[in-house]
């Protein structure tokens, strides 16, 4: 089946991909601090908020201010900033532990409540999303020593 793909606008990097990321799929990028995870992600978004599309980014470690101050004038962002959807995601134990389905439509719902309602879905068309980072997430999950903070 051919899921289509979501480019990234990096020429060489599309190519090499067969396109981009695949369309209605979950992308793992990995690698150590420093290495470009951030830009890349922002340079996918940008390029679907260039081509119209509805796009947001959740940061789970820093705050969306400072990804802006830091990266907001990077040329791949300048024309795009204002068009990328910004948010917070703090992680509570309580809200994650255990990590349900349940829990999982809670959290979204309240980091992004005008355009996720309660039930998970989608008040608008999302085409690209990215949190950064998932490594937080599974910290908080994978610590049970937050268990005694879950009651
Ligand atoms: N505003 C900036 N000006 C110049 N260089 C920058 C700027 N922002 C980031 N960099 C550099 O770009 C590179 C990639 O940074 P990026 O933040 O994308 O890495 P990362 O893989 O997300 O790291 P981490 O795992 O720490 O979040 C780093 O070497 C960083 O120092
Ligand atoms: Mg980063």
């Amino acid at each position: 089946m051919n899921v289509g793909y979501e480019p990234s606008g990096i020429k060489k990097l599309d190519e090499a991909l067969g396109g981009g990321f695949p369309r209605g799929g979950i992308s793992l990028i990995v690698g150590p601090t420093g290495i470009g995870k951030t830009i890349l992600a922002l340079q996918w978004l940008a390029e679907g908020a260039r081509r119209g599309e509805n796009v947001v980014y959740i940061s789970t470690t820093v705050p969306v201010e400072r990804i802006k101050r830091y990266y907001g004038d990077m040329p791949f962002l300048k024309d795009a900033i204002s068009k990328i959807r910004w948010y917070d995601m703090v992680i509570e134990p309580k809200e994650v532990i255990p990590f349900t389905v349940e829990k999982q439509k809670k959290l979204f719902h309240r980091v992004m409540p005008d355009i996720i309602s309660e039930d998970l879905n989608p008040k608008i068309e999302l085409h690209r999303g990215v949190i950064d980072s998932i490594t937080s997430l599974d910290r908080v999950i994978g610590d049970k020593a937050l268990f005694r903070y879950v009651a």
